[in-house]
């Protein structure tokens, strides 16, 4: 075991801010940070909770080229989205500050001068993609072209989302620049490069073994195993020099003599945010930033999702040891990846469920999402959120379980005892010891799985306190007690009024409304955590208040609702990803094709097929038959008598035993599917197109 340390410094992965947060960032590392957080504050440890928004990168200046908009219109504009949907959500960073702040811009430089101070860098002069029409030098993002592992031809310069390789731009084939569609030319530029090779024997220790300067750091069976796996294969495929600076007009601006129009890469900056951001937090607070970043009895954990896992367990670990200050973090206890109704959370097709349109939607229901996100967190493997189990957990485990005992307890015990506890007389029954001894163990083990990052279990075990109460008051029934043995009913609810207490005290860091709704009603104060185990919190004569109503059950017709307004926003956004325009052809290849006007004059179905309508079609000098793709789409009455465009040179093709001479010309898109195209004006079979 690792000694325990004085003070603990959380961070969640500082979002991009190009976009809202959709429920999968919440699962992946936000709420188990919070719930880490929370905990940690109850137990009175001294910790600090740092986030905040990510601004520089691509991701934001391409964000911006898309709206039409500066970078600094789009971080402003997702900053305060998110800032606002964490607070609430509840996610209760003690600091969310941002990289595109001067206090950030100044605690970056200072770092990488003090790393260029210490020969850290290597500068190389390479060969790099540049727009000549753009006057600019290409970040990986702004270059597609094809893909030389499958042929994607919209592989990225740095990824091919198809086959998801990752790739150097000069790897791609047939590069274009994605600002002006130009090809790039190479031209030279210099960067400083961390040469990661030179540090690969400690960071193979540090993440393996927990060893660090020959010490034990942590310990590595506390890493998870997929976290260890990625970077192990990392380590082991060989580290390569990465470039520390990129040309590019915005971010953190390289402060160095002839460095002009260079700022400093996004992963380096990203992550010294967290550092920028507990510095302007213990300014606020009136306390040292350094003794969180710089003593050894700190514990640092990062939480984040798989994509970032090489980033915080090697780039970051690097950069923090050869400056030589710093502290390393203590576990990175990164969560796979939720997806959502059987697909991948995506932003740009726009299949998410949107944070701030959920807290809007669902008023005043942040702990119902808590919940279920953290119920179905993906810690060890990936995970699937649907609106279906949504309303199941909510109505079979929230409500049923949490809502119905408690509210169960409170009208009993003002219904017998004016809401006054009444004392315990007699001996306990078998039952009751039960229910204590089971409310003991829960709460015991719900640090325990705190502590050890498994959120989803330590949740469990906090709703176990609940079940244990239910169950009590199922078996012994003290309503109808009260007329035989009033001492029993008396005991019994006097202890089910504290299991109400506890399931409440141990629900704090998962729901912390509900907490605190039911705080309020018990009129208590919460102790330290650990005080729990020395006194039950409510003691004989205290009067309890009115509970307010908990939850209320999901319907079936919010679920409908929610999965429609996925499903249309997925074909919105299928419609608005338009196909890139084709490369060139000339104007001989074009008049080549026969393009006209053609009436249908017949249609029926072909047999045993589901997509196929045979036509019989007048082409204005003769008739003849085609097969069109457009069954799905279109009967074959509402095609006779339309009058279309028509391909009328391809060459015959026997389709289904049938020879097509030409074909049906067609829009489509996601949301209408196939349309047949017509003449604005009325235009008659025959007529040329050109
Ligand atoms: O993946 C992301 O969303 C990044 N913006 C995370 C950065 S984490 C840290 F380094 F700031
Ligand atoms: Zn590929």
């Amino acid at each position: 075991m690792t000694k325990e340390p004085k003070r603990y410094l959380v961070t969640s992965a500082l979002p991009y801010a190009n976009g809202p947060l959709h429920i999968g960032h919440i699962g992946g590392a936000y709420l188990n940070a919070d719930i880490y957080v929370r905990y940690l504050r109850s137990k009175g440890k001294d910790v600090v909770f740092i986030c905040g928004s990510d601004e520089h990168g691509a991701a934001i200046t391409l964000r911006a080229k898309k709206e039409g908009k500066s970078p600094r219109e789009i971080v402003d504009y997702y900053h305060s989205l998110m800032h606002k949907a964490f607070v609430d959500l509840g996610i209760s960073f003690d600091e969310y500050h941002r990289t595109s702040s001067d206090e950030h811009r100044v605690m970056s430089q200072d770092i990488f001068l003090e790393l260029e101070k210490k020969g850290q860098f290597e500068v190389e002069t390479s060969q790099q993609y540049y727009d000549e029409e753009a006057h600019q030098f290409l970040a990986d993002r702004y270059i597609i072209g094809t893909c030389p592992k499958c042929a994607n031809d919209k592989a990225y310069g740095d990824q091919c989302e198809k086959c998801g390789s990752s790739l150097s731009p000069l790897e791609l084939i047939d590069p274009r620049s994605t600002l002006s569609g130009s090809k790039p030319i190479l031209k030279e530029t210099s960067h400083w490069f961390l040469p990661m090779a030179h540090h690969e024997s400690w960071i193979r220790e540090y993440i393996k073994d927990g060893q660090l300067d020959g010490h034990v750091h942590h310990d590595s069976k506390e890493w998870k195993a997929h976290v260890v796996g990625q970077c192990m294969s990392w380590i082991d495929g060989g580290l390569q020099s990465r470039a520390m600076t990129r040309d590019l007009d915005w971010g953190v601006p390289v402060p160095l003599p002839g460095a002009e129009g260079k700022v400093l890469y996004v992963w380096l900056d990203a992550p010294i945010g967290y550092i920028t951001n507990t510095k302007v937090w213990a300014e606020k607070n009136g306390k040292n930033w350094e003794d969180y970043w710089k003593s050894d009895d700190t514990r640092l954990i990062h939480f984040i999702g798989k994509d970032n896992i090489v980033f915080h367990c090697i780039i970051f670990p690097i950069i923090l040891k050869a400056h030589g200050q710093f502290i390393l973090p203590h576990n990175v206890p990164a969560n796979e990846f939720m997806n959502l109704e059987g697909d991948k959370i995506s932003t740009s097709r726009n299949w998410a469920v949107w944070l701030h349109e959920y807290l809007q939607e669902f008023e005043g229901r942040q702990d119902e999402m808590r919940y279920v996100l953290c119920s179905i967190m993906p810690e060890q493997k990936d995970s699937e959120f649907t609106w279906s189990d949504f309303k199941d957990r909510i109505n079979n485990e929230l409500a049923d379980i949490v809502g119905n005992f408690a509210n169960r307890v409170f009208v009993l015990m003002h219904k017998f005892y004016n809401g006054v506890l009444p004392a315990i007389t007699g001996e306990a029954t078998e039952a009751e010891r039960q229910a204590s001894a089971e409310a003991r163990r829960a709460y015991h083990a719900v640090g325990e799985k705190i502590e050890h990052y498994r959120f989803r279990e330590a949740l469990a075990e906090a709703m176990n306190i609940a079940r244990a109460g239910n169950k009590l008051l199922t078996e012994t029934e003290p309503w109808k007690l009260i007329k035989t043995d009033p001492d029993a009913a008396a005991r019994i609810l006097h202890s089910c009024a504290n299991l109400v207490a506890d399931t409440a005290f141990c629900l704090q860091p998962f729901l912390p409304f509900t907490a605190e709704k039911i705080r309020a009603a018990l009129h208590l104060t919460w102790p330290a955590w650990d005080e729990l185990e020395k006194q039950a919190l409510l003691q004989t004569g205290h009067t309890i208040g009115q509970l307010p109503i908990l939850f209320t059950k999901i319907t079936d017709e919010e679920v409908a609702l929610q999965v429609k307004k996925l499903e249309d926003a997925k074909l919105l956004a299928a419609s608005q990803n338009k196909a890139a325009i084709k490369d060139p052809i000339d104007f001989e290849t074009f008049q080549k094709m026969d393009i006209r006007l053609v009436k249908i004059l017949e249609a029926e179905a072909v047999p045993k097929t589901k997509k196929l309508l045979k036509l019989k079609v007048d082409t204005g000098v003769d008739q003849r038959t085609v097969v069109s793709g457009i069954a799905e789409h279109y009967t074959p009455e509402d095609v006779i008598g339309k009058t279309v465009l028509f391909l009328a040179n391809l060459a015959p093709r026997d389709i289904k035993g049938i020879k097509s001479e030409g074909m049906i010309l067609m829009a489509e898109n996601a949301v209408q599917g196939l349309s047949l195209v017509s003449a604005v004006k009325p235009m008659d079979a025959g007529d040329g197109v050109k």
